[in-house]
């Protein structure tokens, strides 16, 4: 629990309104008493999420999300209850105290083993072993107070690491770090003699390693940690707890390929920037920065492949509504390089000129074809139109068709003809599957918990007629509902969540009813209707679990007791 108290909470909710808060992280319309948007926790175009200014709180009507403006920051920023209270407290100018923020984690053995080896790898590199590396990362320009801030380390010879692991945690959970592996000979190393460059989960801890080799040949220039229980390759971006606020406060995100790249940027002041890592972006990925900034620039190797890697990481984001910006840099030049070379203001000219996407695209496509000749034009002429009809923005095709029409002298309703010719029907927008209950019993018991949140008479009437809600979650939520009601006297859905400080497992709760239940208002017959299949369901558990128990007995009169007992039962059933 926190160190703040329920009335400190609600004064710094009440210090803001959620709907400006939730309108600087996402566009919001007016429509009657509410204001929408498209849903940032969801993939969807449409603007499913309702803001209520009434309410104070958020809901979407397609996935469920639910929550006051502390929940929404939470989510959005990947932060935790208390780092968004700060926040909140932050914009609407309430002082608190909250000191030192405790991160979000748990910390298990796993993370441990992280901790303990980044201390040994970056204490290594201050060692006399350490000076041939230091002299690397020196050549390399990359001073003190870099290594500081990116904790950069160094693996030993075999063996140095797993021998403190093993001595340290248990062997079973060291195995699963992927820091060490096991053989007939006994434990070992999988990083010896690398500059250790740490991987970060989102909220910053430690996860995993990129090794790079400084001081002999070996196939791979870096090696990675595996994926592990804490280590998912795919929902992790480089440099992302350093680069969220600035990125946040530019309104501006640069996405480079290699994380030198963004300790290179970093060196001459350039902070919002992020890397994938070498791989290609996931959709989890491209979620996360899609919420980082609006403005998006990709800034990736100036080589062949760096321009690959542009085109498809360019295309997952646009698949989901994003259109970033791109820069290319001249010869061959990775972010790195091209600093170290033009220095920093060539680069930020570059970052502050970048080409738009559609622009890419057409030069992309032009690359290695021959625009002399007719086969070459028509091929590129028939990827453009590809390209052309994943386009909404009626006005960018139009201007891209007026384009490319002018420089390959075509007339353009020979282009225009061709894209209604080749136009695909457009794919909708990926639901979220979630299930949907159709059992009556848990829907009488969804209901009761949706009209509870809403009223203190049906918590009365849960608190004096219910004895217990079968399905486990919901009998947690009511409990926590009912104790909050006893504690305050009142009930409102944006107390209550700030209450029960977002936790993880009843928010989910909420959110499942709040995509169950829609309607307002309820009748005192709908609410005792709902507590009758409820207690029902309670009563058709008993005999089952009496039945059962009968069939144990070996004797008659026992036997005949319990038949009488569910006799009463089923009476009371019907
Ligand atoms: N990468 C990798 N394994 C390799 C090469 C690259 O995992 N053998 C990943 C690394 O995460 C790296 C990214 O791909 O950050 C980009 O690769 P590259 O451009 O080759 O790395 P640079 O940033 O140029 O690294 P350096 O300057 O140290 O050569
Ligand atoms: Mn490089």
């Amino acid at each position: 629990m926190n160190t703040l108290s329920q009335e400190k909470i609600n004064e710094i909710r009440n210090s803001v309104n959620i709907v400006d808060v939730i309108s600087s992280y996402i566009p919001l319309t007016p429509r009657g008493k509410n204001y929408f948007g498209v849903c940032p926790f969801h993939d969807d175009n449409n603007p499913s999420m309702s803001v209520s200014p009434s309410r104070q709180i958020y809901k979407c009507f397609s996935c469920g999300a639910t929550g006051t403006v502390f929940k929404f920051i939470m989510d959005y920023e990947n932060i935790s209850f208390l780092e968004a209270v700060k926040k909140v407290a932050d914009i609407g100018g309430v002082s608190v105290n909250i000191g030192k923020i405790k991160k979000k984690q748990t910390h298990t053995e796993l993370h441990q083993i992280y901790d303990l080896s980044l201390k040994f790898y970056i204490n290594n590199l201050n060692t006399p072993s350490g000076k041939e590396a230091r002299e690397y990362l020196k050549k390399r320009n990359i001073n003190e107070d870099i290594i500081k801030e990116f904790q950069i380390g160094l693996s030993l010879k075999q063996g140095a690491l797993s021998k403190i692991l093993i001595d340290k945690f248990k062997p079973d959970e060291v195995l699963k770090s992927g820091l060490v592996g096991k053989n007939d000979y006994g434990y070992y190393d999988l990083f010896y003699d690398r500059i250790m460059f740490p991987l970060y989960d989102l909220d910053g801890n430690p996860v995993a390693y990129s090794g790079r080799i400084y001081n002999r040949e070996d196939n791979s220039k870096y090696f990675n940690t595996r994926e592990t229980e804490i280590f998912k390759k795919g929902e992790l971006i480089y440099n992302y707890h350093r680069a969220k606020d600035i990125a946040r406060q530019k309104n501006q995100i640069i996405i480079m390929e290699g994380f030198m790249d963004v300790i290179r940027a970093y060196t001459i002041g350039i902070k919002n920037t992020i890397a994938m890592m070498g791989t290609a972006v996931t959709d989890a990925q491209a979620h996360l920065i899609k919420r980082m900034a609006k403005d998006i620039i990709l800034c990736f190797d100036g080589d062949e492949a760096g321009a690959k890697a542009t085109m498809s990481c360019l295309n997952e984001l646009l698949k989901l509504g994003v259109t970033p910006k791109i820069v290319r840099l001249e010869d061959n030049l990775d972010p790195d390089e091209y600093i170290q070379k033009y220095g920093k203001e060539a680069f930020q000219r570059k970052i502050d000129n970048p080409i738009s996407s559609m622009d890419f695209k057409l030069s992309y496509l032009k690359n290695g074809k021959d625009l002399t000749s007719p086969a070459g034009q028509a091929k590129y002429i028939s990827e453009i139109i590809t390209e052309l009809n994943k386009i909404d923005d009626d006005i960018l095709k139009d201007l891209t068709i007026k384009k490319i029409c002018t420089e390959m002298n075509i007339d353009e309703d020979i282009i225009r003809k061709h894209l209604e010719n080749t136009k695909q029907p457009k794919p909708k927008p990926k639901q979220v599957q979630t299930k949907v209950t159709t059992d009556k019993y848990e829907k009488a018991e969804s209901a009761l918990l949706y009209y509870m949140l809403k009223s203190p008479e049906v918590i009365t009437m849960y608190n004096n007629k219910v004895t217990y809600i079968p399905n486990k979650e919901y009998r947690l939520l009511a409990r926590e509902i009912s104790s909050f009601y006893k504690n305050f006297g009142f009930i409102n859905e944006a107390d209550f969540i700030d209450y029960i400080e977002c936790d993880e497992d009843l928010m989910n709760t909420i959110n499942k009813i709040n995509k169950q239940n829609t309607k307002e208002e309820y009748s005192n017959e709908e609410i005792e209707d709902y507590i009758k299949v409820i207690k029902d369901f309670n009563v058709k558990e008993e005999i089952k679990r009496l039945t059962n128990k009968m069939k144990n007995l070996t004797d008659p009169l026992d036997k005949a007791k319990i038949a009488e007992e569910i006799v009463s039962l089923k009476k009371e059933c019907n």
